[in-house]
């Protein structure tokens, strides 16, 4: 990858690999998130006092012993809060305080203001909280029983499903669960609050939706959204966990500001942040599928449940892309999906890479694999099969699949990376070896981009060009660690012909661009790159023009490359030019704007165009199990991804093997467990296990698939973010292989997610008992 990283000449900045803007301060510890910021005079550190039960009324709250413990500055109940007691996203059911009942146990009851954080969070251990509790609703069945949703079940579907399965000539039904996961980004949970002038308040929060973190402090201090400046430099990963849940310490902060008039910071434990906010959502999947001798699928009804949690929070858009995404690149002739969106006494569940579309996805390839299983095929022969392909290329929601490049990519991998030559030598091996077992799989994505949820597709910059020169871009999207800042300041140096280097990314602000959406499905470079590619022209324009005035001839004409402009025979160098364009009073700033066309969706039939378009990708996987432990290797990933004409494939690339790493490691080992009274057990790295380098498969390889975007999005590229998430996927089913491999007679083996040494193992004994 060596040739992508060097820097390019000036004029060809999009499309090479540049490194993250933040490299050097990342990797030097010069990279300043909001714990780094110098503290102010007086600044309080807070902590909350949380709930115990998970289901309860509050009868009453003693925090006398709380106010008395050192260091106390002030203690807020709900009662203290002067606007609305808020901090959701849609539904307005978020408390940011509990207010006379609690809904899930470490629900924040109270808020501790302390001059040490140590003194806040011991502070806010000794509340005496008297509850009337109740019997929570925490499992499936439970929420089943007593009708607990957060909304009423979506159905998806076409044609009548019941039938093609009755008439199909083979038939399967089969239960899948997935577990949750935590986001775990480096950087916790964090907001850093200090009063402006005459009430005013600002906010460094660690958040991918500045917009909305303003907005709710706004409505909780009861002022207006214009009193309140929301501003993030960068995060430390987000995930998605800091799409709705950073509001929560954000108000916080503010609330803590708006009383004491002192700066307050408030930095979760690492514990206690994975205690308090939501986490991916888990699902349980019942499928039934009838298909012909080929496994080419004829009906499936699918039902997709997940766990909500106590509030609303964005599941119903997460479970309708849940059903988008159970088609993957499979055409469903007759199909129903039914989503249930259980409400359950435990964390609200949020956003996470995918958001819900692993949930969907993971679904349908168990369908694949299960109908493989039964016909003794191949797994791969039977996904090929059943791929979108002419006169069969409509989606169970509508929407004509326009840029079907599945097929031509699967192929391509399967060749490349040498498919059928490796299931064969695994064959050989597994013959000869009776414990340790080796599994293969081929699994394809395809992923919808733009919000679901229409109005969110829109985006706005701010660019400023100095008088030296140098530029200065702003926009509403975040930097998470994912290259948007690296990819729109490439965006912008290309629209000028200057280097990369003379554009200067700058910290995203609501007092600078307003009413943004978050930085979240995928589209943040999509987005936030044409807003800042409008901008651009808008100056670059006016630029043109004053050329064409000055030097002669056409103002379309004139040419900006190699950090020089010329027009009219004269060639003089950019910084020259922007002097000259000030002294002549043009102006050198300009707002830009967004607007994804051609999005539809009508939500009542589950039918329309929800996406701009799809991004693609495959991985071929090997892994090794070993039988008697239940232990696990991934030997070897080989992936290719279609980022469309990438931005900057050294950022792809770390997008598409962080995410796939991210995805083995939902699907493996992460491991989310509550216990019987809703506490959440697993709520540290010692008995919560992401991935570490040692479990990335022994071999990654990652091509990019150098295809343009059918859509005229910004320079042809597709985003990139979230898609190679469910590339692990792969890794699930090659173990699913693998077990299946000390059995082949029983079939597909009941293998649920995470695949930790446990399951494995109970799956292996299933599949050996099936048998004798
Ligand atoms: N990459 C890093 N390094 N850190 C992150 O937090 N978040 C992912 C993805 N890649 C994330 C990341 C998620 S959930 C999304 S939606 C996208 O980045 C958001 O950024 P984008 O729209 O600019 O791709
Ligand atoms: Mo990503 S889950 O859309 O923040």
């Amino acid at each position: 990858m060596a040739d992508t990283l060097t820097r390019p000449p000036a004029g060809a900045v999009v499309g090479m690999g540049q490194r993250h803007d933040s490299a050097h301060l990342h990797v030097t510890g010069q990279a300043r998130y909001i714990d780094d910021e110098p503290e102010l005079p007086g600044l309080l550190h807070l902590a909350f006092g949380t709930s115990t039960k998970a289901r309860a009324q509050i009868v009453a709250i003693d925090l006398a012993a709380v106010r008395a413990a050192p260091g106390v500055v002030a203690v807020y109940t709900a009662a203290d809060i002067p606007g609305a007691n808020d901090v959701s996203p849609v539904a307005g059911d978020d408390r940011l305080l509990a207010q006379d009942e609690v809904v899930w146990l470490g629900q924040p009851v109270f808020l501790v203001a302390a001059t040490s954080r140590r003194a806040a969070r011991q502070a806010a251990r000794l509340g005496k909280i008297t509850y009337a509790a109740q019997e929570p609703i925490l499992t499936v069945e439970q929420a089943r029983t007593q009708h607990s949703l957060i909304e009423p079940p979506q159905r998806m579907a076409r044609g009548d499903a019941a039938a093609a399965l009755t008439a199909a000539p083979h038939r399967l039904a089969g239960q899948l669960a997935m577990g949750g996961q935590d986001h775990f980004y480096l950087e916790g949970q964090i907001a850093l609050a200090r009063p402006l002038e005459d009430g005013q308040v600002h906010v460094l929060s660690s958040t991918q939706h500045p917009s909305e973190v303003q907005h709710l402090v706004a409505h909780l201090l009861g002022r207006s959204s214009a009193d309140v400046t929301v501003e993030v430099r960068r995060m430390g990963g987000a995930f998605g966990g800091k799409e709705s849940q950073a509001a929560l310490y954000a108000a916080a902060a503010a609330l803590v500001v708006h009383h004491t008039g002192r700066p307050a910071k408030f930095r979760a434990d690492r514990d206690d942040d994975m205690v308090q906010t939501g986490k991916r959502h888990d699902f349980v999947v019942d499928y039934e599928v009838g298909f012909d001798g080929e496994g080419q699928i004829e009906g499936l009804q699918l039902r997709l449940a997940s766990r909500c949690g106590a509030t609303v929070d964005l599941s119903p858009a997460i479970n309708d892309r849940a059903m988008f995404h159970a088609d993957n690149c499979y055409f469903l002739p007759a199909v129903e999906i039914v989503s249930e969106r259980l409400k359950t006494n435990m964390v609200s569940a949020t956003a996470f890479r995918g958001f819900g579309g692993p949930q969907g996805m993971l679904a349908i390839e168990r369908v694949m694999d299960a109908v493989a299983g039964h016909l003794g095929r191949d797994p791969l022969a039977v996904r090929v099969a059943n791929l979108y392909g002419p006169g069969r290329d409509v989606t169970p929601y509508g929407m004509v699949v326009a840029d079907n490049i599945a097929p031509d990519l699967i192929a391509r991998l399967r060749a490349e990376a040498g498919y059928d030559e490796r299931q064969a030598a695994i064959a050989r091996f597994n013959a000869e070896s009776p414990i340790l077992k080796k599994g293969l799989a081929l699994t394809p994505v395809k992923f919808g981009i733009s919000f679901t949820t229409t109005h969110l597709n829109q985006a706005g910059a701010l660019l400023h060009v100095y008088a030296d020169g140098s530029i200065q871009i702003n926009h509403g999207g975040t930097e998470m660690g994912q290259g948007l800042y690296t990819k729109v300041a490439q965006v912008v140096a290309q629209a000028f012909g200057v280097g990369l280097d003379t554009v200067r990314i700058t910290a995203t602000r609501t007092d600078k661009v307003p009413n943004t959406s978050a930085t979240a499905a995928s589209s943040g470079a999509d987005l936030n790159g044409m807003a800042a590619l409008d901008a651009a022209q808008t100056i670059r324009g006016r630029l043109a023009e004053f050329c064409a005035r000055t030097f002669g001839g056409a103002a379309q004409d004139v040419v900006f490359a190699d950090g020089q402009v010329s027009a009219g025979g004269e060639t003089i160098p950019w910084p020259v030019l922007c002097r000259r364009a000030h002294m002549a009073r043009i102006s050198l700033s300009s707002t830009g704007f967004y607007a994804t066309p051609d999005l539809h969706y009508d939500r009542a039939a589950h039918q329309g165009q929800p996406f701009y378009y799809f991004a693609y990708g495959a991985a071929l996987v090997e892994v090794v199990i070993d039988t008697l432990t239940g232990e696990h290797r991934v030997l070897a990933a080989d992936i290719l991804h279609d980022c469309g004409r990438s931005l900057n494939p050294a950022i792809d690339k770390g997008q598409i093997e962080g995410g796939f790493i991210q995805g083995q490691g939902w699907l493996t080992s992460e491991e989310l467990v509550w216990n019987d009274e809703g506490a959440l057990l697993t709520h540290a790295p010692s008995t919560y296990k992401i991935p570490t380098a040692n479990d990335r498969p022994d071999r990654l390889t990652v091509a990019l698939w150098d295809g343009a975007n059918h859509r005229p999005t910004i320079h042809r590229s597709k985003a990139v973010g979230e898609p190679p998430f469910m590339l692990a996927n792969a890794v699930f089913s090659a173990l699913g292989a693998a077990i299946a491999a000390c059995n082949p007679a029983t079939g597909w083996p009941t293998l649920d997610a995470p695949a930790t040494p446990e399951r494995i193992l109970t799956a292996l004994a299933r599949q050996r008992g099936a048998a004798s």
